[in-house]
């Protein structure tokens, strides 16, 4: 049984229209990797080829269209886990590539190491001989000149309160990009990738690279999630829901229960996606929306939800 789930982030959509331009982008992203499952690619190709149409999709906050910290700059992060081996890799605070998910996938393969960050990372980038890109988008640029002018005026708490700013205004983590798949040797692999939160301290790393808070994958299942980072960090979020995962449960029970524990404990906003090794799908948030998108083998479409 062969199957994929892609998120693009958990919060708030400020603007209805972007509801389309979000639907069909996670569309796009897991017929891309359904279609490497159906030829009998690895769940690996299928999670990193799917966040790579993320990715290169302004609409959502990772790749081409991150949000900026809070001098104004792009620092991605991403990782790539996969399941039988529990091997992953992941890269840090990268300003100058356009496809964090597959920087992430090279440091899995390339080095002995797990994740890379900042300077380190952008060298190892041009090693593997990445062409440099900015993935800064006009649209993120007005938009972070305005959420920093109300923050200036005091429209906004300042810094040390990021967290209760961002669970009254969901709308500013735009969307982490994220794919968890099975293929048909049972083999589960999981990907996330990210510009982080908007206006977060320049050095600031999210879950989104560190495994089993943001991605996770074990022979078992695997899980990616979304929201404000922390939070993940805090309760090992999709470690968590894959652990109950391995203890029974399925991959829906697994991520409800899962959110249950950040709201009966961090209780900051966040999402996540799972597969079990049964092949069943699972995916909870405590947000007003988390755009996703999801299809198993036999399945003539995919289900795309907020
Ligand atoms: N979940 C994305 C981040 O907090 O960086």
């Amino acid at each position: 049984m062969y199957a994929i789930i892609v998120h693009g982030g958990a919060g708030k959509l400020k603007d209805r229209s972007k509801e389309v331009k979000v639907s069909n982008g996670v569309r796009r992203a897991v017929l891309r990797g359904y279609d490497l499952l159906k030829n009998g690619s690895s769940s690996l190709d299928a999670v990193e080829q799917a966040v790579r149409v993320l990715e290169d999709d302004p609409s959502f906050n990772a790749g081409t269209g991150s949000v900026l910290t809070f001098d104004g700059k792009v620092e991605m992060d991403a990782a790539i886990m996969y399941g039988p081996t529990l091997k992953v890799g992941a890269i840090a605070g990268v300003d100058c590539i356009r496809n964090p998910i597959v920087l992430a996938r090279k440091v899995m393969e390339e080095t002995d190491h797990v994740l890379l960050e900042g300077e380190g990372a952008r060298k190892f980038a041009k090693l593997m001989g990445f062409e440099d890109y900015n993935p800064v988008t006009e649209k993120r640029r007005k938009e972070w000149e305005e959420y920093k002018e109300k923050l200036l005026n005091g429209e906004y708490p300042t810094w040390p309160k990021i967290r209760e700013l961002i669970r009254e205004h969901p709308e500013l983590l735009h969307g982490t990009v994220g794919a968890v798949a099975i293929d048909e040797k049972d083999s589960i692999s999981a990907a996330t990738s990210t510009g982080g939160v908007f206006l977060k301290l320049p050095g600031r790393v999210g879950d989104t690279p560190i495994p089993g808070a943001g991605t996770y994958a074990t022979p078992y299942g695997g899980a990616s999630s979304t929201g404000i980072g922390e939070g993940m960090m805090r309760t090992l979020l999709t470690k968590t829901v894959v652990d109950f995962i391995r203890m029974g449960l399925d991959a829906q029970t697994a991520a409800e229960a899962g959110i249950n524990f950040i709201n009966n404990t961090v209780k900051l906003s966040a999402g996540v996606i799972a597969i079990d090794n049964r092949g069943n799908i699972g995916f909870a948030y405590n947000t007003p929306y988390m755009i996703r998108a999801y299809i198993k083998e036999g399945m003539e479409e995919p289900v795309v939800a907020l």
